[in-house]
This record gives C-alpha cells, sequence and structure tokens, in this order.
C-alpha cells in the first residue's frame, strides 16, 4: 500500500519523537511482547530476557533503529531492509505470526509515551508502516 503525503509526515514525526530515546522506548516494547506473548521469548533463550535485562535493552535499541532506517526509506523497504529479512527468515526462522505482536506492543509505547502526537491519523499511518515493515521482513519466507 503506498504511504501518501499525511502518512509520511506522521511517520516522520513519531520516529523523530522515539529516536532520542530508543533503548528506553525499545526494552519496554520488547516487555511488553514478552509479557504478554511469552512464547516469543522462546526465539530469545540464549539471553537474558529479565526485566531491566541489559540485553533486553540492546534488543529493543536495535529494532527501534532499524525502524528509523525504514523509515527514511518508505520507498525502497526491500532494499533498505534486504539484509535483516534474509536474517529473520534463514538465520532465526520467525515465525511470521509474531510480527504483529511486536508491532502492536510498538503501537501502545508509542500511544502511552506521546499520547499528543499518538493521534488517530498517526495511529493509522504508523500501524500501515510497521505492517509494511514486517511483511517485508517476512517476505523470503515465501
Ligand atoms: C534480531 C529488527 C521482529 C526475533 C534483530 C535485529 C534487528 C531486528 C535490527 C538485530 C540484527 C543483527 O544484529 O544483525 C526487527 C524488526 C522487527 C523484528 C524491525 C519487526 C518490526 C522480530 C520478531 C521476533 C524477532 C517478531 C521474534 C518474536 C529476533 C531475534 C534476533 C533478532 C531472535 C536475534 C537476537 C540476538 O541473538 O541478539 N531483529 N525484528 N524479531 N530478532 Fe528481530
Amino acid at each position: 500500500m503506498p504511504f501518501s503525503a499525511s502518512d509520511r509526515h506522521d511517520i516522520t514525526h513519531l520516529w523523530e519523537k522515539m529516536a532520542p530515546n530508543v533503548e528506553f522506548l525499545g526494552e519496554e516494547a520488547m516487555e511488553r511482547l514478552f509479557k504478554s506473548h511469552p512464547k516469543t521469548k522462546t526465539y530469545f533463550s540464549h539471553l537474558n530476557v529479565e526485566h531491566g535485562s541489559a540485553a533486553v535493552r540492546a534488543q529493543g535499541a536495535k529494532v527501534l533503529n532499524a525502524i528509523g532506517h525504514a523509515s527514511k526509506n518508505l520507498d525502497h523497504l526491500d532494499e533498505a531492509l534486504s539484509n535483516l529479512s534474509d536474517k529473520h527468515a534463514h538465520d532465526l526462522r520467525v515465525d511470521p505470526g509474531n510480527f504483529h505482536l511486536l508491532c502492536h506492543n510498538i503501537l501502545v509505547v508509542l500511544a502511552i509515551h506521546f499520547p499528543e502526537d499518538f493521534t488517530p491519523r498517526a495511529h493509522a499511518a504508523f500501524d500501515k508502516f510497521l505492517a509494511a515493515v514486517s511483511e517485508t521482513l517476512y517476505s523470503k519466507y515465501r
């Protein structure tokens, strides 16, 4: 689905709000994912996923930074996320059904921390964006 001018504006704006705090916000998104969907922890069994773990914080920051990178490449997500897509499909073998769970938790974190910016329009735009990122990350499964 193509991104409209207002989608692009809202996606960029929300990313700019998140960018200074990727560790804090990313950690919260991962922690909410693990608490609300404990089976997702199985992919991270080699890491310490307890509350306050540095590994969760680092993973959250990596995820959000990848999302930031994607937000700057809305017209070529396939190229921008190619390595990450190979990694999730071939090395990590993450079941595609998990992506929307993480995306939902990222949206929750945005809604909590940036309520003024998380308008219904911005919510819809970021949801569309995260769905496109996810679709790109699991595109190589087929
Ligand atoms: C690793 C991004 C969804 C499981 C990573 C890395 C990034 C990333 C940037 C680090 C890659 C590297 O170091 O080369 C994303 C994004 C996602 C997403 C943007 C969706 C919006 C998921 C989901 C799962 C998952 C849904 C499983 C529930 C993992 C695992 C690793 C990883 C297990 C390796 C962790 C480690 O060993 O350090 N992801 N990811 N990812 N991701 Fe994802």
